[in-house]
């Protein structure tokens, strides 16, 4: 399928792409799983005596997360076991000269490609080919190793032009996400498929339903996206709290849908049968959702019985997908939900993706072991790409016949 790191010939001068967007704190990169996953990549290719150069993007030009690699090559160093040098361009001179001067086994973070004009425009990869940016850092270059399958769908310079022109190889990241999260649109499971589905997007949960819909026996709901089915399907749940605004446009515009998906699909779907909240003591409480006459309360998880119901579909599943949260569990009150299903998962031995946003930073959060999931994705869209089937652009031309 693709040329892996394993194929490159020796000594090479390799240009690698990885995705090291990150939370920012005061202009600093935060620590996060994409620095401890791409490590492997980066030390792989050092050790075997390559010349490497990184490239990654940070934020969005305007936004206050648009900042400098700088701090990233001190993290990545960390993680990878060797030093990772930082230049402050990505294809000037002072770039140029960094590259030139790389001996087997350096690597090198050039600075974040958002902050050159080439990079940002959804394009062809042709045209971005032929963009100064790849023209420039290509003959540099042996060959191109992408392993950033979490931004692989974008169409940008640094994702979609460089495999066009140099031989082009999938990074130890983009190998083991594409083969997990590809897997419930490219495998066939014997026994029953589980996805859990939650987090704040309607659409999200529609999409996954109307592309695997047939894949999957059981959706197991909660989260915003929950409430909008249980809304659909005749409670009158699914009110903001203070300040937020998640309900109600969404409603509007996919209410009609999930109606009908109720109506398609009604066998497959659990909704939660009763959620939590907050009372006056800022305590958990927890309500069925059959007794709830009025809509005037914000949910903030699923509540406890709801997790004793999805727990035996979870362990009677030969594979589950949990795409999104089932409540606020940065909040430990409201993280019953979202920690009861993943210790449900971890503690059976079926095939485990876990994915979707923030979803996986519960794992950390709540002491779970990486090492009891199959595998937790650092990917966010693309991973609801993958869950749909939709192909990645940048994954595509990585492809071998
Ligand atoms: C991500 O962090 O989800 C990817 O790196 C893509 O970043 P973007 O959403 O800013 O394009
Ligand atoms: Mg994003």
């Amino acid at each position: 399928m693709f040329k892996t790191l394993d194929d490159l010939d020796p000594e090479q001068r390799v240009l690698v792409r990885l995705d090291l967007n990150s939370p920012v704190e005061d202009g600093v990169a935060q620590d996060n799983r994409r620095f401890e996953r791409h490590a492997e990549t980066v030390r792989d290719l050092a050790d075997a005596g390559h010349r490497v150069a990184l490239m990654a993007h940070q934020g969005r030009p305007g936004d206050d997360d648009f900042v400098s690699l700088e701090s990233h090559a001190d993290i990545l160093a960390d993680h990878a076991g060797v030093d990772v040098e930082f230049v402050d361009s990505t294809f000037g001179q002072t770039a140029l000269d960094a590259i030139r001067d790389l001996d087997a086994g350096d690597v090198l973070l050039l600075e974040n490609t958002r902050m050159t004009d080439d990079e940002l425009p959804e394009r062809e990869p042709q045209e971005h080919a032929e963009s100064e940016f790849v023209r420039t850092l290509a003959p540099e270059f042996d060959a191109y190793v992408n392993d950033a399958y979490s931004a692989a769908h974008r169409a940008h310079a640094s994702l979609v032009g460089f495999p066009l022109v140099l031989p082009a190889y999938a990074g130890r990241v983009m190998v083991s996400e594409y083969e997990a999260n590809s897997a419930i649109a490219t495998k066939e499971f014997e026994g029953n498929v589980t996805m859990v589905v939650g987090g704040t997007k309607a659409t999200d949960v529609i999409s996954v339903m109307n592309a695997i819909g047939d894949k999957v026996d059981t959706f197991c709901l909660g989260g915003i996206a929950g409430e909008l089915f249980l809304r659909a399907a005749g409670y009158p749940v699914g009110e903001d709290i203070e300040g937020m605004d998640l309900f109600d446009d969404q409603w509007e515009s996919n209410h009609e849908t999930i109606e009908a998906l109720l109506d398609e699909r009604g066998d497959q779907i659990e909704l939660a049968v009763d959620l939590a909240y907050e009372d006056e003591n800022d305590e958990r409480a927890e309500s069925r959702v059959d007794i709830i006459t009025e809509k005037d309360r914000a949910f903030l998880d699923v509540g406890s019985e709801t997790v004793t119901e999805y727990d035996p579909i979870v362990r009677d599943s030969e594979a589950v997908f949990v795409k999104g949260a089932l409540g606020l569990f940065e909040d430990e009150r409201f993280a019953v939900g979202t920690v009861g299903i993943l210790e449900a998962i971890a503690d059976t031995d079926c095939f485990s993706v876990v994915g979707g946003g923030d979803t996986s930073r519960a794992i950390g959060m709540y002491d779970l072991s990486e090492s009891d999931f199959s595998h937790v994705s650092i990917a966010g869209g693309a991973y609801i790409r993958a869950l749909t089937g939709e192909p990645l652009v940048a994954v595509e031309l990585l492809k071998q016949e």
